[in-house]
């Protein structure tokens, strides 16, 4: 089978492309961007197949392509915090990139296999005794964080979930000539995600303080939650996607993740026993990024009523293999994502 994969050169890309490699001719579209690859020339290299330079907005681009089986269309712009003050270049590459992908599907007559993201939910859902299910935000402190599912409302809180949500809107209109699948992953973790990103990847911010002996450093009191899923899972669903492409006329939205939460103070844990280290001191900073949520959570019951690949790594054990297999890796220096931050906070961004 022949399968292109747009963003094929990035960190899911690269692992979904070694899973698939033996069996499949792979093409990678990918722009190589200078933000996500230190070093195009060797991410290039990795990368089991062939790679066309070019940029999924660009309708030429996808004309010069020749017919896959199947897409896998991966390519976006990541950053949360980023994506509020590029809005131009996010919306271009995250929606019209996909709009393309979804309309050169359609021309071909091919599956299509799209990456949203957990963003879309924002704040997810929360359940009360008192008030009952709330999205978007808590009624009061009785309230406790609960799943999201696919079928929640998409109330975005940054500019990087509402293109994924809109992205999605687009693709709706292809499902109906092509079986179209959206898999929707929480945090994403492994070996191979970018080190010198410091727009992306709360892991690498970690991972880059880790071995500069100096304190973890989370924002808020540590009590924030996410769902970690370490990216071979990911990977077993994308190709169990690709077998098991949806009924044309209903597109397939599947959720991505463990399904359990990890509080951040849980992260700073699991990444310090994932390092050669010990005793390492956690600080807590009272700063809030525009787009940062509370918590977030996949509901899978949707993925295991279809039967699909169940996730087989914890999230504290996806942590601790990323810490250990990156520690010999190169990565930008901590200030980075200091520097990052203070790009929020010159621009408002940050309270
Ligand atoms: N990593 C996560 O935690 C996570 C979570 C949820 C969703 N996702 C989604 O998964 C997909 C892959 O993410 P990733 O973590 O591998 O990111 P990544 O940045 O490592 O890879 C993205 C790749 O896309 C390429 N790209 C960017 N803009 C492009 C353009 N205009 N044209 C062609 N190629 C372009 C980049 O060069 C890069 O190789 C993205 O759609 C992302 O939004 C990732
Ligand atoms: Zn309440």
């Amino acid at each position: 089978m022949r399968v292109l994969i747009t963003g094929g050169v990035g960190f899911i890309g690269q692992h979904v492309a070694r899973q698939m490699a033996a069996e499949h001719t792979l093409v990678a579209l990918d722009l190589l961007l200078p933000q996500v690859h230190l070093k195009p020339e060797v991410s290039r290299r990795a990368f089991p197949g062939t790679v066309v330079v070019g940029d999924v907005s660009d309708p030429l681009v996808w004309a010069s392509l020749d017919r896959p089986d199947v897409l896998i269309h991966l390519a976006a712009e990541t950053g949360t915090g980023q994506s509020m003050y590029e809005r131009n270049r996010y919306h271009r590459v995250n929606v019209d990139g996909t709009s393309l992908a979804g309309e050169t599907a359609r021309t071909w007559g091919v599956p299509l296999i799209a990456m949203s993201s957990r963003a879309v939910y924002g704040h997810g859902r929360s359940e009360c005794p008192t008030h009952g299910t709330r999205f978007g935000g808590t009624c009061c402190d009785r309230a406790a964080p609960a799943s999201s599912t696919e079928d929640d409302p998409h109330i975005p809180v940054s500019f990087y979930g509402e293109t994924k949500s809109e992205a999605e809107a687009v693709l709706a209109e292809d499902a109906k000539t092509v079986p179209v699948t959206i898999i929707r992953p929480q945090n994403v973790v492994g070996p191979g995600q970018a080190l010198h990103n410091p727009y992306t990847g709360v892991l690498a911010a970690l991972l880059a303080r880790l071995r500069e002996g100096r304190s973890l450093v989370l924002y808020g009191d540590g009590s924030a939650t996410r769902d970690f899923l370490h990216v071979e899972d990911l990977v077993a669903l994308i190709s169990w996607c690709v077998t098991h492409p949806p009924r044309i006329g209903t597109i397939r939205i599947l959720n991505a993740g463990t399904g359990v939460r990890t509080s951040l103070d849980e992260l700073a844990d699991a990444a310090a026993a994932g390092s050669p280290l010990s005793g390492v001191p956690v600080e807590h900073r009272p700063v809030h990024r525009a787009g940062d949520i509370e918590h977030a959570c996949a509901d899978l019951s949707r993925l295991r009523a279809f039967g699909a690949p169940n996730p087989r790594w914890s999230s504290r054990d996806a942590i601790v293999d990323f810490i250990r297999r990156s520690w010999e890796e190169p990565g930008a220096p901590s200030e980075a994502w200091d520097d990052a931050l203070t790009e929020l906070d010159e621009r408002g961004l940050t309270s």
